[in-house]
């Protein structure tokens, strides 16, 4: 049976990702620091027993060595991160998982013979690019706009530089705008959880700017696929991963509302710190490296997210 570490086991994306690694078979080691992560996602993986355990654990902590020198896992997911709105006010923090803990995590997973390491990266490394859909070769040049994303390329150079000088292999995915049940309602739920929120509530969402600017949405179970694929594809690869559909984010609100039966305009709110007008994902390398494509509708994924909104309301 192969051992697996995820970093961030207890968030949103990484509690989905445990949970298809333990149904494969897997021995999973979740490391969370419960910063923004909740128990309760990890109540699923839980049932597997022994076949799962979890660290409640800082990713920068000295006792990262010894997780990684005792269960010895094959491959690693590092998907610990602030979330991104958060590092433009506290940048220093944000650096503190994403650069810091990256680094202390890679160290151990050099010592323990990890053989690959996989990384959750974000479109905003992009920055505001001028070309779409975006592509993976338009990294060059790119000008990050958050500290978040700041840090994600900072660490795809460190992970070029473990791969050269420690052997250790790595595939970056940078992942669009993620949706889906469980992206926390009442922590940082994103754009669709708080458009869906407010308007099962029955009140008008706010979105941020003029609601003209667009995202690239993709479902969670359709990204959890695509890290899946990366354990043993990929090397050395950054690869794109997102819906591949350009869509504004007035025109989610509308989806949103036929879904929830809301009639409303969205109330227009101050514009979002290192927000980019543009953004949709070219997906083609993804299918030709590793073989994976989305494959779901975004009505399709939104109406499942509601549904899940709905239970815990
Ligand atoms: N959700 C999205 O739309 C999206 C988009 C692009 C990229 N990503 C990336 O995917 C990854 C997962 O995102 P998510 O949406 O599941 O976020 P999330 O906030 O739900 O999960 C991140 C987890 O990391 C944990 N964490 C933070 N700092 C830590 C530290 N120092 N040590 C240990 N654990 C720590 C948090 O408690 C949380 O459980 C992140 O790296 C994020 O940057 C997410």
């Amino acid at each position: 049976m192969s051992t697996v570490l995820v970093t961030g086991g207890a968030g949103f994306v990484g509690s989905h990702l445990c949970e298809r690694l333990l149904a494969e078979g897997k021995r999973v080691i979740a490391v969370d620091d419960l910063s923004t992560g909740r128990v309760a996602n990890i109540a699923e993986a839980r049932a597997y027993g022994a076949q799962f355990t979890f660290y409640s654990v800082d990713v920068c902590a000295e006792g990262m060595s010894t997780i990684l020198g005792r269960h010895r896992p094959d491959l690693v997911y590092h998907l610990a991160a602030r979330p991104e709105a958060r590092s433009v006010l506290d940048p220093r923090q944000d650096a503190h998982a994403s650069v810091a803990g990256l680094l202390n995590l890679l160290e151990a997973a050099a010592a323990a013979g990890v053989g690959k390491v996989v990384l959750a990266s974000c479109a905003s490394v992009y920055g505001q690019a001028r070309k779409f859909p975006v592509r993976e070769t338009m990294l060059a040049g790119a000008r990050p706009k958050t500290p978040g994303a700041i840090g994600k390329r900072l660490a795809e150079e460190y992970l070029r530089f473990y791969e050269r000088f420690r052997g250790v292999d790595f595939t970056v995915l940078v992942l669009a705008t993620v949706y889906g049940p469980r992206r926390d309602p009442a922590g940082d739920p994103g754009l669709v959880g708080s458009a869906a929120v407010r308007m099962l509530a029955g009140e008008r969402p706010i979105v941020r700017g003029d609601g003209h600017q667009t995202r690239d949405f993709v479902f969670v179970d359709d990204v959890v696929h695509a890290l899946a694929l990366a354990a043993d594809r990929g090397s050395g690869r950054v690869l794109n991963v997102g819906g591949g559909v350009e869509t504004s984010v007035n025109a989610l609100c509308h989806m949103l509302g036929e879904i929830i039966g809301f009639r409303g305009e969205p109330l227009p709110g101050p514009p979002e710190a290192g927000d980019v007008r543009r953004m949709v994902l070219d997906i083609e390398q993804a299918g030709l490296e590793i073989g994976w494509r989305p494959w779901t509708h975004l009505e399709d994924g939104l109406a499942e997210t509601v549904a899940s909104i709905r239970e815990q309301l």
